[in-house]
């Protein structure tokens, strides 16, 4: 029975030390030195520790020993010893799973909290925006009254760039379902990210064949973005990032934390070969505004709209990482019936369109300005970028013949739009400009447009719409070809 166990024969074991049989040599030395010491006590050795089978593997065992006679312990000793291993796996699983649930429970629980704010909040902040607005056409721009509205409207903005993603984290995110295939996806959203970061190698591992899913495209972009730019910062120096798909069969344990239903689903595994994260930091990483980046600028919503979107779409998000070895993220979404949709005539088919040309960036936003230099760029534009009026304008004029089009944010800090854009016009009346904002085309965004921009981008950005919106900016009659 007992070689069975351990792998190795009568003979083998016969006159050899127990040490062979222990996970390592001071497991050994710390368990010999605990029962010694209990059995001289209580007259009983109890403990849990780890047996190595002959061929390698571990093996949870649980020893009992007593001395055969107590007052002459040299005369040697009795132990049984029993393998719990099983048992082990079982407790190890349900307290995984119990984490899990708990984990699960209380991001449910502050996501309906951030809904009920946000929703609130947001109706607040479309009060003072208003209001705003309308205090702003009693005075001339250059009146100090006008630049303290609009600096309030600035302050709006921030805020609503806030609940939008508390939104997303609260599953309330306006989405329009597709059934869609993930590999074309996940080819598309990963296209720009490496182009743009030479230093990370991507790996692909896509399963032919993969279930199609039914979600919202625009969300799922937005969700392997997130990942991957995690992965960008937690690979400085670069590294690797490995994208993989699968076909799975979940069963009813798999899922019963969730709430979702067992069957087949859609698998994505997007690992980095980055500094990785403790067990602590991994517990968090879903809750809103837990970040370890504050300093570089970390909000801590991108994994928790993530989050929000992947449950949404009744599918799981869940993270393994190690400090130093790198993060894995695995995304499951229930797979569908139904065939992929072609796009034929649809404008995200066309994909991302190439063009060139100079084109200057204006916006007060870091995360924007990064992101929207390197998709421009990979588009195969030269791009110039400014943060402030005062940049705008000395870039503008030292290279008015070489930009061609200017993106142009609403809202900079301490000016807005409509002065930037006289400004501009001041160097070049014919310049063509392109406003963004993260606001729908009404009140001051309105009025800025009728004051000649060329076209309007609503932020956040979606890549494809952004970069057909800037083609046709340059391109006004020719077909754009597709990338
Ligand atoms: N790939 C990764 N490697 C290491 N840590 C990560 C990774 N992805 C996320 N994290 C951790 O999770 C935290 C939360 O991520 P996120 O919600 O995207 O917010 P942010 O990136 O703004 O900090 C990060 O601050 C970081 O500590
Ligand atoms: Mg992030």
């Amino acid at each position: 029975m007992f070689c069975r166990m351990v792998g190795y024969s009568a003979d083998e074991l016969l006159d050899r030390t127990p040490r062979m049989l222990f996970a390592d040599v001071d497991e050994y030395e710390s368990v010999n030195g605990k029962m010694n010491d209990m059995m001289a006590q209580d007259g009983l050795g109890m403990m849990e520790t780890r047996a190595r089978h002959k061929n390698g593997q571990l093996l949870d065992i649980y020893l009992n020993a007593s001395y055969l006679d107590p007052q002459n312990p040299s005369a040697g000793m009795v132990v049984a010893i029993l393998d719990i291993t099983d048992r082990k796996r079982i407790e190890r699983a349900s307290r995984q799973m119990e984490l899990q649930l708990n984990q699960a429970q209380k991001l449910d629980a502050i996501g309906q909290l951030a809904g009920g704010i946000a929703h609130d909040f947001n109706n607040i902040l479309m009060g003072i925006q208003g209001n705003a607005s309308m205090s702003m056409m009693e005075y001339q721009p250059g009146h100090p009254q006008y630049q303290r509205m609009s600096r309030i409207e600035e302050y709006v903005k921030r805020g609503a760039n806030l609940t939008r993603q508390l939104l997303g984290f609260a599953r309330e995110g306006k989405y329009e379902l597709k059934t869609l295939s993930l590999n074309d996806l996940l080819w598309k959203s990963t296209r720009f990210f490496i182009e743009t970061h030479k230093e990370i190698e991507a790996v692909f591992s896509l399963q032919e064949d993969l279930h199609p899913v039914e979600a919202d495209a625009g969300q799922l972009e937005q969700v392997f973005l997130n990942l991957f730019i995690n992965a960008g910062h937690a690979m400085p120096k670069g590294g690797r990032l490995h994208i993989q798909t699968a076909n799975v069969t979940l069963q009813e344990a798999d899922v019963a934390v969730f709430q979702v239903k067992p069957g087949d689903y859609a698998k994505i595994s997007v690992s980095d070969t980055g500094m990785g994260m403790d067990a602590k930091t991994l517990e968090k990483i879903f809750e809103p505004f837990f970040t370890t980046k504050s300093e570089q600028g970390g909000t801590g919503l991108g994994l928790a709209s993530s989050y929000g979107i992947i449950r949404n779409h009744g599918g799981i998000i869940n993270a393994y990482s190690e400090p130093g070895h790198g993060a894995t993220f695995h995304i499951y979404l229930p797979s569908s019936e139904k065939k992929v949709e072609k796009e034929e005539d649809s404008l995200q088919d066309k994909g991302l369109l190439r063009g060139t040309g100079g084109v200057l960036l204006i916006d007060d936003e870091p995360v924007i300005l990064e992101l929207g230099s390197e998709l421009l760029t990979m588009l195969g534009y030269t791009v110039y970028r400014a943060e402030n009026k005062e940049d705008a304008l000395s870039i503008y004029q030292k290279n008015k013949d070489r930009i061609e089009l200017i993106i142009l944010d609403m809202i900079l800090r301490g000016t807005s739009g409509s002065e930037v854009l006289k400004a501009l016009r001041a160097v070049n009346p014919e310049v063509k400009v392109l406003l963004s904002s993260g606001y729908g085309l009404q009140g001051e965004v309105q009025k800025v447009m009728e004051m000649g921009c060329i076209g309007f981008i609503q932020k956040p950005y979606n890549f494809s719409d952004f970069s057909r919106i800037v083609h046709s900016a340059l391109n006004p009659l020719k077909r754009p070809d597709a990338l």
